[in-house]
């Protein structure tokens, strides 16, 4: 394949900034994103006084490591709003994703904090050959996903026309593209094998698709996944890597010239790769916790955040910044069902409202073709033993269905069976997720 360069006047200047000048400008950043958190968000400070540390003895950028972390569970545990650094008439969007329980984690954006953010996703759109006047085709969710609307600012921030189509529908998206030609197309990567077959079904061979490129995140995904997509669509497809409480899509994009993982954007986020289970910040190219702090944000400005994705940082290549390896897998539970991020404990929960259930259940994942599919086994309490008529059962069944489908967001396909059917473990934790998806290599 030919190396695509960039064209002049495609790259900021601090994209092929030297590192020195990449450094100075972080350390003034994170000086001032420390400060700004410090001062505002009264349970950082709290974690910073308990800890000893105070943002004068900020120095160099290797004194972060001195700064306590934020976890997910700080965000539960000051939802929805506690954690922000601006008072809500500040405020120009709220976005929301899955906390490890019922409450989902809720961010917010001031107006500099959206403009940032969509001037980072056009970057990322131009790291990936989009240029203005191309149409880009958005099937990201929108609603409180930070796909659809992250992606969008983005891309009629680059200059770019959008085609606002959101996720579903397969037919009417195949339709679509046939219809309008767009030149890109932002979607999971999982959802975008799936329209492939659509225009397969539809006899529509790759070279007769409009599509030049795809820019896909959001879920792990590997170079045969890549290949797949490649030759399915005709396109060139390229990695998205965000998460909402760092901002949403558009932190990392990879360069279409090289391919080589994602190059994260340097001036607006400081990573760490920490070790899970001490804490410690490794060396750059061992693998281990990806952590972020954020440099620019204001409304919701993130200090050593940990993301539980686990991956290694690489050199600069493309660009002036370092790049991370593919998503190898979590540091916790966390499962990402077609894009859609579920704690085992969300589905817990649901099961456990139900009082004719017992709190015995599995997770199975499988995956057919493309797409993954979850399987929900539980069972029935000890003293409903042939007490349930079978359409009792199937009640059960389509009662917790509909919760999860409601309030976890994922279709599932429930299995509810007698007290005692899922094995017991005799030692240690229960197994509730069988994970049988093949592993994105
Ligand atoms: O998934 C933001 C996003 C939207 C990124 C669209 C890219 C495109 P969350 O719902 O908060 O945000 O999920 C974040 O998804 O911690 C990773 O585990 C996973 N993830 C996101 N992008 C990638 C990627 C959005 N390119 C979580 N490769 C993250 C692997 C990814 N995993």
């Amino acid at each position: 394949m030919p190396v695509k360069k960039p064209l002049p006047g495609d790259l900021e200047p601090i994209e092929t900034a030297s590192r020195d000048e990449i450094s100075a400008l972080q350390l003034e950043r994170l000086k001032w994103s420390v400060r700004h958190t410090y001062d505002n968000v009264e349970p950082y400070r709290a974690k910073c006084i308990e800890k000893g540390v105070h943002p004068d003895d900020l120095k160099c950028l290797a004194d972060l490591a001195k700064f306590p972390f934020m976890t997910k569970t700080d965000l539960r545990d000051h939802y929805p709003f506690g954690l922000f650094a601006v008072p809500r008439q500040k405020l120009a969007r709220l976005h929301a994703s899955s906390g490890t329980t019922g409450k989902p984690v809720v961010v917010g954006y001031t107006r500099n904090d959206i403009d940032n953010w969509a001037n980072l996703v056009a970057r990322s759109l131009r790291a990936a050959g989009v240029r203005p006047g191309d149409m880009v085709h958005n099937a990201y969710g929108y609603g409180m996903f930070t796909g659809g609307l992250g992606a969008h600012f983005g891309i009629e921030r680059a200059g770019c026309i959008a085609v606002p189509m959101s996720g579903g529908q397969t037919e009417k998206q195949v339709q679509q593209i046939l219809d309008f030609k767009p030149d890109a197309i932002m979607v999971t990567p999982s959802y975008s094998l799936v329209i492939a077959e659509e225009f397969e079904k539809q006899g529509i061979a790759p070279e007769d698709i409009s599509l030049k490129v795809g820019i896909f995140g959001a879920e792990p995904w590997g170079e045969g996944m890549r290949a797949e997509i490649e030759s399915k669509l005709g396109i060139d497809a390229i990695d998205i890597y965000g998460l909402t409480e760092v901002m949403g899509p558009g932190v990392a994009n990879e360069c279409i010239e090289t391919k080589d993982g994602p190059v994260i954007w340097e001036d607006h986020f400081y990573p760490e790769i920490i070790n899970p289970e001490t804490g410690e910040v490794v060396a750059d190219g061992e693998e281990g916790e990806l952590v972020f702090t954020s440099l620019t944000k204001e409304a919701f400005p993130v200090i050593r955040y940990r993301t539980r994705d686990l991956t290694r940082l690489l050199p600069p290549t493309a660009r002036a910044f370092r790049r991370i390896g593919k998503i190898t897998g979590r540091s916790d539970d966390m499962l990402i069902v077609r894009g859609v991020n579920v704690f085992p404990t969300q589905i817990e929960e649901q099961i456990l409202r139900d009082k004719r259930l017992s709190g015995n259940y599995q997770i199975l994942l499988t995956r057919d073709g493309h797409l993954d599919n979850v399987e929900i086994r539980c069972e029935t309490q000890h003293e409903l033993i042939g007490k349930l008529s079978a359409a009792d059962v199937q009640q059960i069944a389509k009662e917790l269905q509909h919760r999860i489908k409601t309030i976890v967001g994922i279709s599932t396909k429930i299995t509810v069976m007698e007290f005692d059917s899922i094995p017991r473990t005799q030692v240690g934790k229960a197994r509730r997720v069988l994970d049988e998806r093949p592993k994105q290599l």
